[in-house]
């Protein structure tokens, strides 16, 4: 038995001794094999973004190309790696952040530069959403429903959309969503369905049957409904409709009378969903806004809207203006 273990640890020892000696770099993307961290662009809880400038020769000249590089630093986010580059390596699309490789030695993915600020960064500055009007503002909404949709087109769902996974690169005025980590492939290769069957997420973003189903079985489309109808509360309003703390033991009063109001009392729902924010808002904005949030945020996930219908409602919105 010792001798078995003797033998593990040679092995294991002679692959690390191999592994430390070769020249790790990302797998097939030829960058960053010497780097510069220019910035550190934010950080997760178990992750550092940084943006690097890469400084390997390539065809006789000094490549001065810029990436943005998500290091997992625990064991935990090294798991969801494998995640959120299987599901983000999946999508093409102006909304969502390109995805260029994976270097597995180093536990980091490797992303296209993209200069923006979160949208949390963004709520939390001097000026915050206020100096947006409501039309800009709805704009950022349909191109983060149009990131959502092509996801959803590709059988994947992202699960943690909230302010701080949402990009806004305010000289193009383009929004990009980010953080794969927790995104959910919810069909088999059988197209049949994979429900979700543990909660995931943040706590202000959670839908009702996350405190309702058991055992667990989420829609995981309608989940991201939900998500961005509280990102749209966050764009109108400046603030969360209610706040859940971590440990879920506290959980804002408000959240409950939403449910309740949906259901069965329409003055306390208005009460909630009291609109008129800005002083531009017209009637259009008043109506499209209201028929957002009841259906985004609907209790109950089967009659909850769809992305792809808050989209056509939103679209048909900016054709109308
Ligand atoms: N391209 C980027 N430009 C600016 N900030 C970024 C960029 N990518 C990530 N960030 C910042 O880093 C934070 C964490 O990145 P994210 O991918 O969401 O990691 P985590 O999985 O830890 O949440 C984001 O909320 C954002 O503030
Ligand atoms: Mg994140």
């Amino acid at each position: 038995m010792n001798y078995f273990i003797f033998i593990d640890t040679q092995v294991y020892f002679s692959l690390f001794i191999i592994m430390s000696s070769i020249k790790v770099s990302p797998l097939s993307l030829s960058h960053l094999t010497n780097n510069k961290i220019i910035k550190k662009l934010g950080e997760g809880t178990d992750t550092c973004i940084y943006l690097c400038k890469c400084h390997d020769i390539h065809d006789d000249n000094l490549c001065q190309d810029l990436f943005v590089v998500k290091h997992m630093t625990t064991k935990n986010s090294r798991l969801l790696m494998y995640n959120e580059y299987n599901n983000a390596i999946v999508f093409n699309h102006k909304n969502i952040i390109s995805i260029l490789d994976i270097d597995i030695f180093n536990h980091k993915l490797i992303y296209e530069n993209v200069v923006g600020i979160d949208l949390l960064d963004l709520c939390n500055a001097n000026t915050n959403f206020c100096k947006y009007d409501i039309t800009m503002l709805l704009n950022m909404f349909q191109q983060i429903l149009r990131g959502v949709l092509h996801m959803h087109n590709q059988r994947i769902a992202h699960i943690d959309l909230k302010l701080e996974n949402v990009l806004w690169c305010e000289s193009l005025q383009l929004v990009k969503i980010i953080d794969f980590g927790h995104s959910h492939m919810y069909k088999d290769i059988h197209n049949r369905d994979r429900p979700i069957e543990a909660i995931k997420g943040t706590p202000n973003y959670f839908p009702p049957e996350y405190f309702i189903d058991k055992p667990y079985q989420f829609i995981p489309t309608q989940i991201d409904s939900w998500c961005v109808g509280i990102i749209l509360y966050n764009i109108i309003y400046d603030h969360f409709p209610w706040i859940i703390s971590d440990d879920l033991k506290t959980i804002d009063p408000m959240f409950f009378h939403h449910i309740d109001a949906m259901n069965y009392d329409n003055t306390l729902y208005d009460k909630i969903f009291h609109i008129y924010r800005f002083e531009k808002f017209t009637a259009n904005d008043y109506i499209l806004t209201r028929k957002l949030f009841k259906g985004l945020l609907h209790p109950n996930p089967h009659k909850r809207m769809t992305i792809s219908k808050a989209l056509d409602l939103v679209d048909l919105y900016s054709f109308l203006i």
